[in-house]
């Protein structure tokens, strides 16, 4: 049986993939900010749960807890970078700076701070996996997806430079790039208001996040020889668009 930090385990995918492994006999360290859905989970999922309340976003406070669960958990098997959000769709020249900063320091800074801080030990024990949660934003551009999109182009491009610097040791890296996914907080919170998040959804078979913990339950269940290097999951509802073309008046 496994440890992993999930963070971003109090809604969403972390809470669906949370529940997940805690029933196949994994411990999980959830990290999140809000407490009161930590403590819904750890009463729901037992001692096999630890929630850790954490703004991933302060770095010494999260290198703190970090060190913390480094001690207590000297084995920490798998990191789940999941905690991420996007704020907004306004088009670039329209976008608020703050927005923009805040993005960044979750998806990128907050995600290297904690991957800085358990990779030497997962190298050490010559034993670890790093999954991260990158998005199919990363991958395609849309207009609104300006930095949110960059930052999970990040994800990708970090996780297959990772693999290069940790060809020889047993630690495993994978991204996972979803779709459209609904029964996540992610569309309230980038809309800042439930209703125009529910129409996101609206008559659209959405993937969920059971379908994408399942997924990570699998690249995390896989041989020990074998790396998943990134997955991309769309519902079958979602599909491309073509390339806008502006035309002359
Ligand atoms: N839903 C989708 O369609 C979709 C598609 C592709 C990729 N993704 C990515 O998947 C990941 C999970 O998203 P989701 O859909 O499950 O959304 P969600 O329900 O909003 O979950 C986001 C999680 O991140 C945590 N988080 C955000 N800022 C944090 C901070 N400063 N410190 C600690 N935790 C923080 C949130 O917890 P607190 O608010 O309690 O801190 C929450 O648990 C994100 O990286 C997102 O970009 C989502």
């Amino acid at each position: 049986m496994k440890t992993a930090v999930i963070t971003g385990a109090s809604s969403g995918f972390g809470a669906a993939l949370a529940r997940k492994l805690v029933s196949e006999g994994h411990t999980v360290l959830g990290l999140a900010r809000r407490q009161d859905k930590l403590d819904a989970l750890a009463a729901e999922l037992g001692e096999r749960f630890i929630p850790v309340s954490v703004d991933l976003t302060d770095r010494a406070r999260a290198e703190a807890v970090l060190t913390d669960l480094s001690a207590r958990f000297p084995a920490i098997d798998v990191l789940i970078n999941n905690a991420g959000l996007a704020l907004g769709v306004d088009k670039a020249q329209d976008a608020k700076m703050d927005q923009w900063d805040t993005m960044v320091a979750t998806n990128i800074s907050a995600l290297l701070h904690i991957t800085h801080a358990l990779l030497p030990g997962m190298v050490k024990n010559n034993k670890g996996h790093i999954i991260n949660l990158g998005s199919t934003a990363g991958e395609y551009a849309y207009a609104g997806g300006n930095v949110y999109g960059a930052t999970k182009a990040f994800v990708h491009q970090l996780g297959l430079n990772l693999r290069a610097d940790l060809s020889g040791t047993a630690v495993r890296v994978s991204t996972v790039a979803p779709g459209l996914c609904s029964g996540t907080d992610f569309s309230a919170v980038r809309l800042g208001d439930k209703d125009k998040a529910a129409a996101v959804y609206q008559n659209v078979d959405a993937l969920t996040p059971d379908d994408i913990a399942d997924t990570i339950a699998w690249i995390m269940n896989a041989p020990a020889h074998m790396n998943v290097n990134y997955i991309e999951l769309m519902p079958v509802a979602q599909s491309f668009a073509g390339l806008s073309i502006h035309r002359k008046a």
